[in-house]
């Protein structure tokens, strides 16, 4: 009787656990837990490696030209090849001032404002090969998929989607359209990033067993990013959609800038692929406080005062199915220096982005020496950085990051070779918004990334030409 009742007690509680004999978790509770999203895609055409036909003119319209937009025209109208045929947002003075400061009389385009929907003419006209989508977060998608079924290819902004559903229905689009889909995710180029894309292809690593990457900026201590200015409203400090986006969700709101080069350097989504995430959160010590002090300013903040906002910090971890780890970290709210935190660990090596400078190290006996770090640089720099290096600092944008990447994007396009990153990239990248904030819902709890390349992951070569194996003959018209 005794034996029973111990049987009996120990066969409930494996049940409440979803734990059959010997410890192991049935699949109903499995599935419960890491299957939210369930996968039905099955892949029309493989858009990874997708050479569209050359283009010698490349047309472009711009939709959103606030901050990074104005940036981006100001930077695309240097490269060859490029006519910028039409601006659109839905604040006029931007649209007017952006089309004032083209300097060089090289390029006139339409201006296009005064509705939320006015992009779409934009999007209807067939001048046009390419839309620049540089707008808030929850207008990408969308955006991009009218554009592609327009027949235009895409470069839009990080992230290119906020649900797992608008990534699938973007991956669907380009497959069905054939057109390019580049989410303009410029940390990729950074130098630190591919320097070490060029160090893991010829081995310094060894085995890629980490990577670590973060979005880590500061936008609410000491500086006015929330403050609103309606004297002004072509001011580009204050962004009310990026408050927004901060109020009632919680995960990693902005994954795609660490996820930068150790995708690449992982090959992700073409030799591994991401398996399963696990995203936690704390909470939120500094927007609430902020919005209160703001409030007393000014009664516009008074409706996000009580509001639930984002945890500080949000960590999420990944596992991929060749066995590696990577750390994301989120935080846009506590006083800290800005840092990416790039990091890359191997069998062999070890790379570092921050606290600057860039460091290397070979075993646990310590960093090596600047000098021999400079070696390095120099030994794996990648042809990229050579040719296109230096002019791209001149024309600037973080660095010149922003001008290499437009640059390179124009030469794959003039000279119809495959961009360096695709719809595939962009879908991966992004699905870490929705997936952080479904297991940070869920207890931290694993859930399973979704494969946008449905297998072809398998088979798939790496992208991301920084050797200019290809193309690479586009000028970058200098300022001087
Ligand atoms: N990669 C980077 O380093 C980097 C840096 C900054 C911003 N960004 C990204 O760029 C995007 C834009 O950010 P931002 O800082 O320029 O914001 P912003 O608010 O300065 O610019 C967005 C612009 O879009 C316009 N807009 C809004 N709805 C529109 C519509 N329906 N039609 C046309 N225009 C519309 C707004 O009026 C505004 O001018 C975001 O995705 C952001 O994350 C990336």
């Amino acid at each position: 009787m005794k034996n029973n009742r111990r049987d009996f007690l120990k066969n409930i509680s494996l049940a409440g656990l979803g734990l059959t004999g010997a410890g192991k978790l049935t699949d109903s509770f499995l599935s419960g837990i890491r299957e939210p999203f369930q996968q039905t895609h099955r892949q029309r055409f493989n858009m990874h490696d997708y050479s569209a036909p050359a283009l010698e003119t490349v047309r472009i319209g711009f939709i959103g030209v606030g901050s990074r937009g104005s940036g981006h025209v100001r930077r695309y109208a240097r490269i060859e090849g490029v006519e910028i045929k039409a601006l659109c947002d839905t604040i006029p003075g931007r649209v007017t001032g952006t089309i004032d400061r083209l300097e060089g009389g090289l390029h006139y385009p339409d201006a296009y404002h005064g509705s939320e929907d006015e992009w779409k003419k934009v999007c209807d006209r067939d001048d046009i090969d390419l839309i620049i989508i540089s707008t808030p977060w929850d207008q990408h998608a969308e955006q991009a998929i009218y554009a592609m079924e327009q027949g235009k290819h895409v470069g839009v902004e990080v992230p290119v989607a906020l649900t797992i559903e608008d990534c699938w229905k973007l991956v669907e689009t380009s497959e069905q359209t054939r057109k390019h889909c580049m989410m303009l995710a410029n940390s990729a180029y950074g130098d630190f990033n591919i320097l070490t894309i060029s160090m893991a292809r010829q081995g310094f690593f060894g085995d890629i067993v980490h990577g670590e990457g973060a979005y880590i900026h500061d936008r609410v201590s000491g500086s006015n990013r929330w403050r609103r200015d309606p004297e002004n409203a072509n001011w580009f400090g204050y962004r009310p959609w990026r408050l927004d986006a901060n109020v009632g969700r919680n995960g990693n709101l902005y994954p795609t800038h660490g996820l930068g080069s150790i995708c690449q350097v992982m090959n992700l989504n073409y030799g591994d692929q991401m398996d399963y995430l696990i995203s936690l959160s704390g909470d939120d010590f500094t927007m609430g406080d902020k919005m209160k002090e703001l409030a007393a300013e000014d009664d516009y903040y008074n409706s996000y005062v009580g509001k639930s906002f984002r945890g500080n910090m949000n960590v999420s971890v990944i596992r991929t199915h060749n066995g590696r780890t990577i750390m994301l970290q989120h935080d846009i709210s506590s006083p800290r220096p800005n840092v990416r935190y790039n990091l890359i660990s191997g069998t062999k090596a070890i790379a570092r982005q921050s606290p600057p400078p860039a460091r290397f190290a070979t075993g646990h006996g310590g960093w090596l020496s600047q000098d021999e770090a400079d070696l390095l640089t120099e030994k794996y720099k990648p042809e990229i950085s050579k040719r296109v290096g230096e002019i791209s600092s001149e024309i600037g944008g973080h660095g010149g990051v922003d001008t290499m990447m437009a640059w390179r994007m124009i030469d794959c396009l003039r000279n119809g070779i495959p961009l360096d990153m695709d719809v595939y990239d962009a879908a991966l990248w992004s699905s870490i918004i929705p997936l952080s904030e479904w297991s940070v819902a869920n207890r931290s709890n694993s859930v399973s990334v979704p494969d946008f390349t449905t297998g072809a992951w398998k088979t798939n070569e790496p992208n991301m030409d920084i050797e200019l194996k290809r193309g690479g003959s586009t000028r970058i018209l200098s300022l001087r």
